[in-house]
């Protein structure tokens, strides 16, 4: 028997009663689902899972991504799994210790950005390090109309060079990152293929709205994301070991917090749901 606990006031519910390393039934992946999309962030609590089992899991809710945009932050011999980690990598520092320091939504920078992820903390920072999370339908419903009536008309263009942190990374592997991800435009407000709903789709990652000028298009951008992550529209999550923590990139934004000591181990696996495609590469 599942149940469920909300986790705040605007989105997050821990499902319990799963284990995600067993087989779902059709009924408990329905019942996820619908948890899911009703509050955009669904966390299990002390799971135990090898990277086969998190794949597994994660391909109950859709197509896995493989990462081949962000190609040198595959887990070895997984690439439907981003390793997150300050711990070294073949002997370097890992090019993923600093991911995710801005607010976002998963892949944006594509043609086709994530539909969802999911996070599963193997080893939690010692103390901090905790990813918040925002609400992009209540972002949209409550702007007022007129602004409503605007944002719905435009384009966000993504730049991953505005990914906070990229240029402290290996710049060889950065630039050949950046040229796998040219800017891309998308609908600032996307409808939810699933649930119908509207949310707002713009980070802090968007370097204009497309046929804008950068000066006209940023104190919009500021705007809408301050807008966004207004305390009482975000959920903090404190990570432990054994969490899989899953969003829907659909209708919020994240971002990883710089809060805790970066020469300890902080290590995480995510799997990626591949989305529809919606953008296209612009060149203004
Ligand atoms: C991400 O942006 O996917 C990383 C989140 C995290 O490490 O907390």
């Amino acid at each position: 028997m599942s149940e469920i606990k909300q986790l705040a006031y605007a989105l997050g519910a821990q499902i319990e009663g799963i284990t995600i390393s067993e087989t779902l039934s059709d009924v408990q992946t329905a019942f996820i689902r619908k948890i899911w999309h009703e509050h955009h962030v669904i966390l299990f609590r002390e799971q135990k899972a090898k990277p086969n089992e998190i794949i597994e899991f994660a391909s109950n809710f859709g197509e896995l991504d493989d990462h081949a945009s962000t190609p040198f932050y595959r887990l070895e011999n997984f690439p439907q799994l981003m390793e997150i980690t300050t711990r070294r990598v073949n002997g370097r520092p890992s090019e993923t210790r600093n991911v995710g320091r801005n607010w976002h939504s998963d892949y944006s920078y594509t043609q086709r950005p994530a539909a969802a992820s999911m996070l599963f903390c193997v080893e939690p920072a010692p103390v901090g390090g905790d990813t918040m999370f925002c609400n992009m339908v209540k972002s949209y419903e409550t702007l007022s109309k007129p602004m409503q009536k605007i944002v719905d008309e435009l384009h966000s263009v993504y730049d991953i060079s505005l990914t906070a942190g990229l240029f402290q990374r290996d710049l060889k592997e950065v630039e050949e990152t950046r040229k796998l991800n040219p800017p891309i435009a998308h609908p600032t407000v996307r409808v939810h293929p699933e649930s119908g709903k509207k949310a707002l789709y713009v980070s802090e990652r968007v370097s204009h709205f497309h046929g804008m000028t950068s000066e006209e298009s940023k104190p919009l951008i500021d705007y809408l994301c301050y807008h966004a992550t207004r305390p009482e529209n975000v959920y903090r999550h404190v990570w432990r070991a054994g969490d899989l923590l899953c969003w829907d990139n659909r209708t919020t934004m994240h971002m990883a917090l710089t809060d805790f000591d970066l020469t300890q181990s902080r290590h995480m696996l995510r799997a990626t749901l591949r989305g529809e495609q919606s953008g296209f590469i612009v060149d203004d």
